[in-house]
């Protein structure tokens, strides 16, 4: 069985100008210890896919579709039942460690907090294994850095305090949105080494969010491109990186920064994302398309597969390139 099984997955969501499409029509699944990197720039729908999943979508957020965590359905569930998913089967880490740690109390409180009431741990066996989960994240100097507070911690540190604070009820999927872009490009490599590392560790099916196509090459075994709410082309990472079947991805592969480049600035894709509360017709990446050709380009492009585990939203013949 998939561990999760994603279906027409649509979050729309009502402001005061009309009715916003943020995810449209999303399908993916993902295997136990297997990694999806969902990709594409701001605004494309990344966050509001696994915000609908956890729960976490404001107020004006309506979703339709399925989400089947181990066959069971996880969306919209009521809040009793989706704290219980959040705590043991699902965990989560943002872009900023400071969104799930609590400033005022001890990091030592706050990992044993979840231990003694999720696992029903005992204070003694709940603070020895948060040591060890923070031991796990290479936390120098653990058991007594375990009694400093958020803020003593510095910004790569933090981001790994959170993540051991995710992987405390050892959850089986593990969503990361954008964990490393607030982080210097070398403490970046770090993380994205010790998430490799963990995954591999605790068995852990991960969703990397991210905007860089170059943070999922080392570490995931699918990806997701997205643009526009939907999904443009999807496939392993051997073939988003090495045969991209779609414009968008091109754009976003040369826009990988390199360590190793001169220029000063990054190539970025030219011209901006459509407003989503004002869609053009047809394809909704045409205006900003190197490929696009006219009288093909007609239309809106269906995800079609086109080999195994490959799928592709374009009128445009790749395999001419
Ligand atoms: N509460 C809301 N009401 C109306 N529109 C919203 C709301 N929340 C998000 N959106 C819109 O949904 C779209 C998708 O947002 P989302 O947060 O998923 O983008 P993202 O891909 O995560 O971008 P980023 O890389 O900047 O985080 C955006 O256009 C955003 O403006
Ligand atoms: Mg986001």
């Amino acid at each position: 069985m998939n561990l999760l099984d994603v279906k027409d997955l649509h979050v729309e969501f009502t402001t005061q100008d009309g009715n916003v499409t943020a995810v449209n029509d999303l399908n993916f699944s993902l295997q136990p210890g297997e990694t999806l990197g969902i990709v594409g720039e701001s605004g494309s729908g990344k966050s509001q896919t696994v915000f609908a999943l956890m729960g976490l979508l404001a107020k004006n957020g309506i979703i339709s579709g399925s989400a089947k965590f181990e066959g069971n359905e996880i969306l919209n569930l009521p809040e009793k039942e989706l704290n219980k998913v959040r705590a043991e089967q699902i965990a989560m880490i943002f872009q900023d460690p400071m969104t799930s740690l609590n400033p005022y109390m001890k990091v030592s409180a706050q990992m044993m907090e979840v231990l003694i009431l999720h696992k029903k741990m005992s204070k003694k066996e709940a603070f020895e294994e948060s040591i060890k989960m923070l031991e796990a994240v290479k936390i120098p100097e653990a058991r007594s850095r375990i009694n400093m507070y958020p803020h003593e911690f510095s910004g790569g540190m933090r981001q790994r305090v959170m993540i051991a604070m995710a992987l405390l009820c050892r959850p089986k999927l593990l969503i990361a949105d954008e964990p490393t872009t607030a982080l210097d490009v070398t403490i970046q490599a770090q993380i994205m080494d010790l998430l490799n590392e963990l995954k591999h560790q605790f068995n852990t099916a991960i969703i990397m969010i991210t905007h860089d196509l170059g943070v999922v090459a080392g570490s995931c075994d699918k990806v997701l491109v997205m643009y526009a709410g939907r999904t443009m082309e999807y496939g392993s990472v051997e073939d988003i990186f090495y045969r991209p079947s779609h414009p968008y991805t091109e754009g976003l592969l040369k826009a990988i920064p390199r360590l190793d480049s001169e220029a000063d600035t990054l190539p970025t894709i030219p011209g901006n994302p459509p407003n989503l509360l004002n869609l053009p017709e047809g394809c909704p990446y045409q205006d900003r398309c190197h490929r696009a050709i006219e009288n093909i380009c007609n239309g809106t492009p269906t995800l079609t597969p086109f080999a195994q585990d490959r799928s592709r939203a374009c009128f445009s013949d790749w395999e001419s390139w």
